[in-house]
């Protein structure tokens, strides 16, 4: 790459906000929708939306320069498939998403600066609160939190389906559970196995409608508790994914403990998370890692950290299985 071409990439990385606050802007108006029966004109938007036109129109036309939403007419908008992932009823909706990443975490990377130079945690600094009673106390914000983490992770529950059979276990808890869909995917693929949803109890409220409409309800326990104080005992193996990079150790270790007493010796917990690897290469997670420090103040981890975390809370770590995202299913015994 020759010194203008670096250049040209330095200022796409500086500028990477100007898409993302359009993207978000886009999807808390609902554009996606309003287009989803056909293009519409600038104008009807504009008037369904409450913006105005002009300035409706020029955001419109920087996002379809990036393939989100195209003109099919002068002044009139329509989907494109990029433009559908913002619909909120898409099967992979990042809808909720965009707008959970464009105001909070939005804010909150404002503070990156500062938290490299402190150990305060930038949520708290701003919002008051550690994000999950943030979410507690603002019932808006945490549907939309747990639909962001379908928009985030859904994609990686057929991969976890496709890498590891459950086939063998009678009862999987899903401890931190969210919104079931990761519960309700596995259940639906293993017709035999049962399940059980553990979550915050405002967070198991929202989910059971979803477990009830899939049709799964009827093979899945709801318990509603803070695994700070205790996991629910009775299932045969017990599944987290993206739980313990939201804590840091001691946190961590006080949740892995939990699930330990719950369990029985020789049973299986499935940690579902992104395990950074060695060397300067991409890896998305390691920017996922600092919205962990920023947000609820956990981190990502390497392979020997997570060996680390399960020595201390009475596991085996048997064996790391890969899936084709990021994220692998580290699997610990229950000593
Ligand atoms: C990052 S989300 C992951 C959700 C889900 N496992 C997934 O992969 O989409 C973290 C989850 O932990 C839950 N959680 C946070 N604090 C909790 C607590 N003290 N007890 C039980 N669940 C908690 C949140 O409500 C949220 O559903």
């Amino acid at each position: 790459m020759n010194d203008v071409q670096l250049a040209g990439q330095m200022n796409q990385m500086i500028s990477g906000y100007w898409t993302s606050q359009a993207v978000y802007a886009a999807a808390k108006l609902g554009l996606a929708d309003l287009v989803a029966t056909g293009p519409r004109s600038i104008d009807d938007l504009a008037a369904a939306t409450g913006a105005v036109p002009d300035r409706l129109f020029r955001m419109l036309r920087a996002l379809a320069s990036v393939g989100v939403f195209t003109e099919t007419a002068p002044r009139i908008f329509g989907l494109t498939p990029l433009a559908e992932l913002l619909r909120s009823d898409a099967p992979q909706s990042q809808r909720s998403l965009a707008i959970m990443m464009g105001e909070e975490h939005y804010f909150v990377w404002g503070q990156l600066l500062d938290m490299v130079r402190s150990e305060e945690n930038a949520f708290e600094k701003l919002h008051g609160l550690p994000i999950f009673d943030f979410l507690g106390k603002h019932p808006e914000k945490g549907r939309v939190f747990d639909e962001a983490m379908t928009g985030i992770h859904g994609r990686e529950t057929a991969a976890v389906i496709a890498a590891y059979d459950f086939s063998d276990i009678g009862m999987l808890a899903d401890v931190g559970g969210g919104n079931g869909s990761k519960i309700t995917a596995i259940l639906q693929h293993f017709p035999k196995l049962r399940g059980m949803l553990f979550d915050l109890p405002h967070v198991v409220d929202r989910a059971e409608p979803r477990l009830r409409d899939a049709g799964v309800l009827d093979r899945c326990q709801l318990q509603r508790g803070n695994f700070f104080e205790s996991v629910p005992a009775g299932a045969d193996a017990y599944l987290m994914r993206h739980i313990i990079h939201d804590w840091n150790d001691e946190q961590s270790l006080t949740i892995l403990r939990n699930c330990q007493r719950a369990m029985q010796p020789g049973q299986r917990l499935l940690l579902v998370e992104s395990v950074i690897p060695p060397g300067n290469g991409a890896f998305h997670t390691k920017f996922l890692d600092l919205t962990m420090m920023l947000i609820p103040g956990g981190r990502e981890r390497t392979e020997e950290e997570y060996r680390q975390l399960y020595d201390q809370a009475g596991f085996e770590l048997r064996r790391i299985v890969p899936t084709s995202t990021e994220i692998s299913i580290i699997e610990g015994v229950r000593r």
